[in-house]
């Protein structure tokens, strides 16, 4: 009998990777294991377990069969040898930063970034003494410049939120590699099913599983995963290779080769920061993932109709949506998600920010609300909300404006969103649908 990773289609590991009919109840949904702790067989296997000799569940904050059911089923789909699972996106990211930077250490990162990130980035590594450089172009001349002796990590979106700028994740890869530098990317934006970063090169991906992943803003999660390939024994990443404090002397690279990254992103990083995944959210997202490829097929489909039609709308002066020929990173749309350029993007409105609240004010079947990727049509306006920490010259590295309105495109029918903005178009003073 094969087992669910023997399936080559992606549509088959979605529904079917990590999860088998439950052995002891034949349950063939996945069983929500709502529990703490785990009973130990007895004392010699509690303590191989907490040696990390044996793989095994002890503690829910640490591993649960639920979390590590979905943990697996990203994994296989991102082509990773493992997955982590955290409360959020947010944890997750700082989770895998926390695992392999240390004081002096630098990171450069690109200026596209979701405006949590980029706040989490500034304030947060600030505060432990890593230092950070913002790279505000995709030239890879850029971010070679960037580099400094002590640059521990590339940090980039697939599609950035909000500019919707692509990024050049085999160039920055390559680039990395040459100085030793593992290239980290958030992949929310495109899931693995426009585009896994793995196959170009980068070593880790991070995810917001709250956004397309779960599918239907109802759970807040993250996930880690990494392709098990990075070469953590350079010499540069000494919490990787010596002896840790942490855990009695383990030395992570020797004891775990190519799953010493993620063992000590589990076994110390989520252990000690506490951000774990709750199996409730993990079953709702795994169960979210099993219709991921027919929901990105409706909302690029979507997103390409709504996207053509803004480009010809009264007050619209610009969309920054990388599926149409017009946008500066069109052909990097092409080459990276050759199956469409995702469906969360910007554009921008004459009337600036009062033709941006008339806008959102007016919509009836977009919701006004700070989330994207759910199955239902959403709208944001980033400057006054998301990203309102940024200075102004922070907006416009991120491509913001006053009058740029962020949508999230729906399964929805493409006609019934079009005749929404239509209609809160005409409302705007002066603009002409
Ligand atoms: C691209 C991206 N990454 C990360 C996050 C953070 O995710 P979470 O809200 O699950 O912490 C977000 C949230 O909007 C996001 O859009």
């Amino acid at each position: 009998m094969p087992t669910s990773t023997d399936f080559s289609g992606f549509h088959t590991r979605s529904v079917h990777a990590g999860a088998r009919p439950d052995p002891h109840t034949g349950s063939r949904a996945m069983p929500i294991h709502q529990t703490t702790s785990f009973v130990f067989e007895d004392s010699e296997a509690a303590a191989a377990y907490f040696n990390l000799q044996e793989y095994g569940n002890t503690y829910s904050r640490i591993m649960n069969p639920t979390v590590a059911a979905l943990e697996e089923r990203i994994a296989n789909l991102e082509g990773a040898v493992g997955g982590v699972g955290f409360a959020s996106g947010l944890a997750a990211q700082s989770s895998a930063l926390f695992t392999l930077l240390q004081p002096g250490d630098h990171v450069l990162a690109s200026a596209a970034l979701y405006g949590g990130t980029v706040t989490q980035f500034k304030h947060l590594l600030r505060k432990l003494s890593v230092e950070l450089d913002f790279v505000a172009s995709n030239r890879l001349q850029d971010w070679q410049a960037g580099i400094k002796a002590n640059t521990k990590l590339f940090f980039g979106e697939t599609i950035g939120n909000p500019s919707g700028s692509i990024l050049d994740i085999a160039g920055l890869a390559e680039l990395a590699h040459a100085h030793d530098i593992p290239l980290m990317i958030d992949n929310t934006f495109a899931t693995p099913y426009l585009c896994r970063p793995l196959e170009w090169g980068a070593d880790i991906v991070v995810h917001s599983a709250t956004k397309f992943l779960g599918g239907h803003g109802t759970s807040i999660g993250g996930l880690v995963v990494e392709s098990g390939e990075f070469d953590w024994s350079n010499g540069r990443f000494p919490l990787m290779e010596d002896p840790s404090p942490a855990y009695h002397g383990l030395k992570f690279h020797e004891t775990f080769g190519t799953f010493a990254y993620l063992m000590k992103l589990r076994a110390e990083t989520l252990r000690d920061l506490g951000g774990c995944m709750s199996p409730f959210n993990a079953f709702l997202i795994a169960q979210g993932i099993e219709t991921l490829p027919l929901r990105m097929r409706q909302h690029v489909h979507n997103a390409r109709a709504v996207a053509a039609y803004l480009q010809g709308a009264g007050g619209v002066t610009q969309v920054h949506y990388a599926g149409l020929d017009s946008h500066p990173d069109h052909s990097l749309a092409q080459r990276y998600l050759p199956a469409g350029a995702g469906a969360v993007f910007c554009f921008d409105l004459a009337g600036g920010r009062d033709a941006g609240i008339t806008l959102i004010e007016n919509l009836q079947l977009f919701s006004h609300l700070a989330n994207v990727g759910d199955a239902k049509s959403l709208v944001i306006h980033p400057a006054t909300t998301t990203h309102r920490q940024l200075s102004d010259a922070e907006l416009a590295a991120a491509g913001i404006g006053p009058g740029t309105i962020r949508i999230s495109v729906g399964i929805e029918d493409a006609e019934d969103l079009i005749a929404d903005l239509d209609q809160a178009l005409s409302q705007i003073p002066g603009a002409t649908s």
